[in-house]
């Protein structure tokens, strides 16, 4: 049997193992995949010690997912997002490497949610609105997908650093959001405005508008204030489940080397939220 799973602090509600061992089951695979909460000073040991263990792959979530770079031999895109949210030990059990690969999923996660919803970003001119790790997932991912791509973020000096790493990018405050909402095509909200407050939005209904494709990265709740008002202004709307869904298929399908089952894999993942 494979053992997969997520270490974090803390990951007792998490959602990623009914949708991996959905998609386990989906498959006839033999797999299990369980929660591990070790102290905040312990991630980068949990990591190491999952290969003597015999673990096959673990998710990593807050607060470690920079910690672990220095446990795993990370993809270049994870390095250059600085955040590793999927450690794959297939290479050590094969005997091919001394260290496991770690990999960033939650960049995939934005563009195959985008895709899958067919939203074009190729060209397109992409607002992300946050700065903190799923606004770097989500610069890196829309920039190699071809985007446009702007961070707007409450802390400014947190945007621009930001900008400067991804190509092509500018960065900046909250001041001309109406502006930037307005030129855009695409619209990330990578804060957490509106996680667990339907009362929040990070950005007025004002500003929104039905040219617009608007991903939500909040996926508590799923309907969100803001994509209830893009909704209304006749925006595309992907909600944060998407992102999460596709983000743990991309780390089932490095972790197994089958094409997920997404539907079955969504099924349980909706089963859970709604
Ligand atoms: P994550 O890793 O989930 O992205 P994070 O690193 O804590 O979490 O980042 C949270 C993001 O939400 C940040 O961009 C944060 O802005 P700051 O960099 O200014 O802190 C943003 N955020 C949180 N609360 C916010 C609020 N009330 N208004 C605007 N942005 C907010």
């Amino acid at each position: 049997m494979d053992v997969y799973g997520l270490i974090g602090n803390p990951v007792g509600h998490s959602l990623s193992p009914p949708m991996h061992e959905a998609g386990y089951e989906a498959l006839g695979l033999d797999a299990r995949y369980v929660t591990f909460e070790p102290d905040a000073d312990a991630a980068a040991a949990a990591i190491e010690g999952g290969a003597d263990l015999g673990v096959a792959g673990l998710n990593v979530t807050v607060p470690f997912k920079r910690d672990v770079l220095e446990a795993v031999d990370p993809a270049p895109l994870a390095e250059r997002i600085g955040a590793v949210n999927t450690v794959d030990y297939g290479p050590v059990r094969a005997g091919e490497a001394d260290r496991p690969h770690g990999h960033n999923t939650d960049a995939a996660g934005v563009t195959r949610a985008l895709a899958h919803h067919d939203v074009a970003i190729d060209g397109r001119d992409a607002l992300v609105v946050g700065a903190g790790g799923a606004g770097r997932a989500a610069a890196f991912a829309l920039a190699d997908a071809g985007a446009t791509v702007h961070v707007a973020n409450r802390t400014p000096g947190r945007a621009v650093e930001l900008a400067e790493a991804v190509p092509g990018a500018t960065g900046g405050g909250l001041d001309d959001l109406a502006e930037r909402v307005a030129a855009a095509d695409l619209l990330v909200n990578a804060t957490s405005v509106g996680m667990e407050a339907p009362e929040e939005t990070p950005v007025p209904a004002a500003h929104l508008h039905g040219d617009l494709a608007v991903l939500d990265a909040v996926y508590a709740p799923i309907e969100t204030r803001l994509l209830r008002e893009a909704a209304d202004a006749g925006a595309t709307t992907v909600d944060g489940a998407w992102m999460l869904l596709f983000q743990g298929v991309e780390a089932f399908e490095v972790w197994t080397g089958e094409t997920a089952p997404v539907d079955a894999m969504n099924a349980a993942l909706r089963a859970e939220l709604e």
